[in-house]
């Protein structure tokens, strides 16, 4: 019988040295479901992460006819595009994760008809999908729901609509940006996201031929062309990698360097950290992050770009569990984003229970070794900083969702010089 990938951590090392920050998964992740927009030429992408949830979209456009090159140590993956001749996306790989969605919005726009059975992702909250759905019924589209769960979604011809999100929603105006982009003549979504991984995604749109303005503010204004072209681009870098790396070297005591944060886009949660006494240095394209005295505790709200990241959440919450004094931490993004808790719980750190979305945690544990599940992405970056600050040894478990999102993560690790290993 195989047996399970375990992470063990020995702790209480503090982290010195240099890392590199990986490509952002969550501007991969549309751009891979943007390639399919492209009836012409091949679209190039740099700086493509091989976490998990990428190399399971990149497995769909395979499935869904397209040729699809990728070597993970080099970062560029070869997409055509041209030769998709299926519409239906495979469930057993939507089934694990939740920016499968994104690619109805292209297959829409391009062919005129999706069809989608189940979507996965962190278990964090309800999740529905209902504003990509509203947003393609607007632009002329038939949503069907099918039996067993799922939608097929097919239009005659899809017309430029006004659409919105009741709450700016990442991946749904990026979707809706797709379909839109084929669509004719104008389509404007009010309350859109603003989240910098749109404005990624929204440049390589542009090099494909769409013409979409108003990316960073709460209307986007698309004018639908006839066709799209592969285009070429480079990912930005990872602001949720950077944060779990900074979190790191600030956990530990450490004294590290970090090339490719880019720090106009964690301005708040750099600020988090400069109140809890963090020192942050820019050197060139490096980022120095050490903490020599004790950290003192903080308060966060989470909420939409340009508010502190909700995926910063579980991790800071870690942080915060080693300062000197009660921190309050608030998630006001998703329902039921405080899984890591109980993970924090098990190493000895003391946190009231949640209440109306609200922990208060209770400062300094001494946090000790144990034996933890990375429960989502997130809660597992929480699990690996509160074992790098922990006394002995720690173990996790469940370590596909940890991969889903980051990479070659011991490796860099290691080289900051924390011992960590995998089995
Ligand atoms: N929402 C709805 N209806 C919808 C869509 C969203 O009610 O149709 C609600 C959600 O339930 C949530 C809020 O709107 O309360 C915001 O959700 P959003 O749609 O922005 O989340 P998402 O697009 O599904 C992306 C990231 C998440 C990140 C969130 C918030 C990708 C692939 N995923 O998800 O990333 O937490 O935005 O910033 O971009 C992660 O990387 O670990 C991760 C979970």
């Amino acid at each position: 019988m195989p047996t399970e990938a375990l992470l063990h951590i020995e702790g209480g090392v503090r982290l010195r040295g240099q890392a590199l920050v990986q490509g952002a998964k969550n501007a991969t992740l549309p751009m891979i479901a943007a390639s399919l927009l492209a009836s012409e030429g091949q679209t190039i992408l740099h700086r493509v992460p091989p976490v998990k949830d990428v190399l399971v979209a990149l497995e769909v456009l395979r499935r869904l006819g397209a040729k699809v090159q990728y070597e993970p140590r080099e970062g560029t993956a070869v997409i055509d595009a041209t030769t998709v001749d299926n519409t239906r996306l495979p469930a057993e790989l939507t089934g694990r994760l939740r920016a499968s969605i994104l690619f109805v919005g292209p297959l829409l726009g391009r062919f005129r008809q999706a069809q989608i059975e189940e979507v996965g992702g962190c278990t964090i909250g309800q999740r529905p999908v209902d504003f990509h759905y509203r947003g393609f019924a607007r632009l002329g589209a038939s949503v069907e729901g099918m039996r067993g769960g799922g939608f097929h979604v097919s239009a005659q011809a899809l017309e430029g609509a006004s659409m919105y999100c009741d709450v700016p929603s990442h991946t749904g105006v990026e979707n809706l940006i797709m379909a839109a982009s084929l669509a004719r003549g104008e389509s404007i979504i009010e309350n859109a996201a603003s989240d910098p991984e749109i404005e990624d995604f929204a440049l390589l749109m542009a090099k494909m031929g769409a013409r979409v303005e108003g990316i960073g503010s709460r209307t986007v204004r698309i004018q639908g062309v006839e066709k799209l072209r592969g285009a070429e681009h480079t990912v930005m870098y990872d602001r949720l990698d950077a944060g779990l790396l900074m979190m790191a070297g600030a956990i530990t005591g450490g004294d590290i360097a970090l090339k490719g944060v880019q720090r106009q886009h964690l301005r708040i949660f750099e600020a988090k950290l400069q109140q809890m006494g963090v020192e942050l240095d820019e050197d060139g394209e490096w980022l120095r992050v050490r903490r020599s005295g004790p950290l003192s505790p903080i308060n966060v709200v989470t909420t939409f770009h340009p508010g502190f990241p909700t995926d910063l959440q579980p991790c800071i919450t870690a942080l915060s569990c080693i300062a000197q004094g009660d921190s309050y931490i608030r998630e006001t993004v998703f329902e039921d984003r405080f899984g890591h808790i109980k993970v924090l719980r098990a190493f000895g750190a003391k946190l009231s229970p949640e209440k109306d979305r609200l922990v208060i945690v209770h400062g300094p544990a001494q946090l000790k070794g144990c034996k933890v599940k990375a429960l989502d992405i997130r809660a597992g970056g929480a699990a690996v900083l509160a074992g790098l600050a922990a006394e002995g040894t720690s173990t996790i478990a469940n370590l596909y969702q940890l991969d889903r999102g980051h990479a070659f993560l011991e490796e860099r690790l290691c080289g900051l010089g924390a011992r960590v290993v995998r089995t």
